[in-house]
């Protein structure tokens, strides 16, 4: 089921101050393409296709974003990506994945992400909040800034059971009365989110963290109400869609890749359960729960899933994109948006590969780099 499509004849013909030659090229492109098309969910209308998956920057103290985040989000926004969706943004202390990371437990973090969600909206994009809980991943020391490697000691790491992840000590497995709190913790970032100025909410429930480790059976065996492996993921969402009048995305490993973890036919069958929480659409990722594969590995099995679980509900996928070609072919199979992750990183204007209008005063130096 693609997601509704608002205005797309009006918006493709954009051109660029410049010389015919450029406009030519501009116009082909707009012609030919699907990623520039705008894209309508559930009332949020985004501007195009080329979204940004949810980064790690490891730049915040006390989870209160800073000067990084305004200027690494500003110029991605600037660069013409449709929906910046936010680095996993931790609902407790605990639940960060290093000490480092953003937060939206407290009202003083929602007011520092006001101006940089301000300046987003200013250039024309919209924004998103990955809402994560670490679970038993959490607290490792941060990916920069710090010389020591892997998880820190003493973190108070939890989980539906004591099984731990890797050569992480063993997590704390959660009682019935903490798991049914939970939802009220994701509820109450979201409404910190909105105050922010944040367009959605994701809730990640993918790479082995808190929410997928529920839903997956090679982690979840709980003998409680919530080894019904879907429930506490359903609770959040219904909660967050409670609380707040914005989409709500959920960011799902589709396949565990190994014996005994979740399929991607689970995973389809877990769509149509979100779907009647209110869940606009789903983003694909995959594996995390167990250190099997590394996102290279398996990046090409992504859009194949992402179609699958696009028959249920709108979908946005990685998989490995490097240029705007890889991104069409995806659109082209049912999948409504195309996240630019890591080629983002190297080209905070990747989107005018695909032919977006650079911000004015870009315009009269630019050359085609496609
Ligand atoms: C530096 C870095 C940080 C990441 N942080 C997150 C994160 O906070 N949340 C998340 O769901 N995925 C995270 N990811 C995974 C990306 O969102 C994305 O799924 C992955 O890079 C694959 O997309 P790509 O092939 O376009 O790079 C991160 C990836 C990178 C490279």
């Amino acid at each position: 089921m693609g997601a509704t499509m608002a205005t797309a004849t009006a918006q493709r013909i954009r051109t660029i101050n410049g010389s015919g030659f450029f406009n030519c090229i501009t116009l082909r492109y707009y012609y030919g393409g699907m990623l520039n098309e705008p894209i309508e969910l559930d009332g949020l209308v985004i501007r195009n296709r080329m979204w940004l998956p949810p980064m790690c920057q490891y730049q915040a103290e006390d989870g209160i974003p800073n000067d990084w985040h305004l200027v690494h989000y500003g110029a991605r926004a600037a660069g013409g990506f449709g929906l910046l969706i936010i680095e996993s943004t931790a609902v407790t202390p605990d639940g960060r994945i290093s000490p480092n990371d953003v937060g939206l437990w407290n009202d003083e973090q929602a007011a520092a992400w006001q101006p940089i969600t301000a300046f987003i909206h200013k250039m024309g994009a919209k924004c998103a909040v990955q809402l994560a809980h670490a679970g038993r991943k959490a607290g490792v020391y941060p990916a920069v800034q710090s010389e020591k490697k892997g998880p820190i000691p003493g973190w108070d790491r939890v989980s539906p059971g004591t099984e731990p992840f890797a050569n992480f000590p063993a997590p704390r497995a959660l009682t019935t009365e903490e798991i049914a709190e939970i939802p009220a913790l994701f509820a109450a970032a979201a409404v910190r989110a909105v105050t922010a100025g944040f367009d959605a909410v994701e809730i990640h429930a993918a790479h082995g963290y808190l929410l997928h480790s529920f839903v997956s059976p090679l982690t979840n065996t709980r003998e409680d109400r919530y080894g019904e492996r879907s429930l506490l993921l359903r609770e959040v969402c219904t909660a967050v869609k409670a609380a707040v009048d914005v989409p709500v995305l959920v960011r799902v490993s589709a396949s565990d890749f190994c014996e005994g973890g979740l399929q991607i036919e689970d995973t389809v069958e877990l769509a149509k359960q979100l779907r009647d929480c209110g869940v606009s659409l789903i983003d694909v990722s995959g594996g995390g729960l167990t250190p099997f594969k590394s996102w290279d590995a398996i990046e090409g099995e992504f859009p194949g899933f992402a179609s699958r679980i696009g028959k249920v509900l709108p979908v946005a996928s990685v998989g490995g994109i490097l240029n705007p070609a890889q991104g069409e072919r995806m659109l082209r199979e049912g999948i409504d948006a195309a996240l630019i992750g890591r080629a983002a990183l190297w080209d905070a204007s990747w989107p005018m590969r695909a032919g977006v209008t650079p911000p004015p005063s870009y315009a009269q130096g630019v050359r085609d780099q496609r």
